[in-house]
């Protein structure tokens, strides 16, 4: 009752496989490449590091036994509760990879994708037993961001969706539900609706790349670390959630009307960002940046957890 198939060993995959391995289900792992179990022993050495910063007495050997690597597709399907699909980002492959985890897996198996936008209703539209497939989105990284959006389509069935949240907080993921299926669910919808923002300022001349940076790392980040937007407005004003939006109504409102637009997104902008940007991070120094970034999110989770503000 704990084996858990990943099918798709990048990024995603490997670190969902060392989230559910450290909370001590059994993984095994399918890529349709070799080489991505090559990166995977070197990455799994670093993800384990991050889950010592968390906590210090993580059993990197319990991880490694409890994930298998280089199984079949079938060995990946057979028994497992759950089939977490992490391919490549493209619906065609994930309606073929989804017709084919139905017919391996037995009928009680959950079908998951990590899909960042699309929707299980169209990922599973060749599949027979649609009533158990679901979209469980994580965020980066999940082996140390404990977070899962569930969300069903048109033919899954409600109690799929509960027994997914109950595997995954089992898994220990602060899992939510998505109760009406929408592209980008509630994550990229959030997350979207700032980077078209933070474009928009950028693109129209309002402020430099470095400054929106500066705005969220150090200004609404450090709240958002530990607060929700309604959380953070119930305090924002002295009789509370009510009282702020009451207050600040007319401008949150202008600025709805202004912030519709949808930014182009051109070949010849994005080559002006990537050019920017690697004037502040070199390419080479990305994977230096990737390691910190992760060090940061497990010490911010150390610190949660003291206080008292963890899952
Ligand atoms: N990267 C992110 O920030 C992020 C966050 C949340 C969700 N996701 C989602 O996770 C999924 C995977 O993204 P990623 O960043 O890990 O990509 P990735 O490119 O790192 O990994 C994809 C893996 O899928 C494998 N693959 C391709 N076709 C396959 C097949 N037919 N069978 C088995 N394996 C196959 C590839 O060999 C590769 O190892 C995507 O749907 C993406 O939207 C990504």
């Amino acid at each position: 009752m704990n084996k858990i198939g990943i099918c798709g060993a990048g990024l995603i995959g490997a670190s969902w496989a060392i989230g559910f391995a450290n909370s001590g289900f059994k993984c095994f792992v399918y890529d349709e490449s070799e080489d991505s179990f090559t990166k995977f022993k070197d990455l799994a050495i670093k993800l384990i590091q991050d889950l010592r910063i968390i906590n210090p007495e993580t059993d990197e050997e319990k991880i490694n036994s409890n994930i298998k690597l280089n199984c079949t597709i079938e060995e990946t399907c057979n028994n497992s509760i759950l089939v977490q699909e992490s391919v490549l980002e493209d619906l065609e492959l994930k309606k073929s990879v989804f017709a084919q985890l139905d017919k391996l897996t037995p009928e009680n198996t959950i079908i998951a994708s990590s899909s960042s936008y699309l929707l299980i209703s169209r990922i599973s539209e060749l599949v027979k037993h649609k009533h158990r497939c679901i979209n469980a989105h994580p965020a980066l990284p999940p082996h140390i961001v404990p977070f899962v959006e569930v969300s069903g389509g048109v033919n899954t069935d409600p109690k799929i969706i509960k027994q997914a949240i109950s595997i995954y907080k089992k898994a220990k993921y602060a899992a939510i539900t998505v109760n009406k299926e929408a592209e980008g669910f509630v994550l990229n919808r959030l997350q979207g609706a700032l980077l078209n923002e933070a474009v928009r300022l950028h693109e129209g001349g309002f402020a430099s790349m470095e400054d929106i940076d500066i705005a969220l790392k150090h200004a609404l980040g450090l709240r958002w670390a530990f607060m929700g937007p309604f959380e953070i407005m119930d305090l924002n004003a002295p009789e509370g959630i009510k009282d702020s939006f009451t207050r600040y109504r007319k401008g949150i409102q202008n600025l709805a009307k202004e912030q519709n637009s949808v930014p182009e997104y051109s070949d010849e902008y994005l080559n002006k960002l990537e050019m920017d940007q690697r004037n502040r991070l070199s390419y080479d120094q990305r994977d230096k940046r990737v390691e910190k970034r992760n060090k940061m999110i497990a010490l911010i989770r150390k610190l949660k957890f003291e206080l008292g503000e963890d899952i």
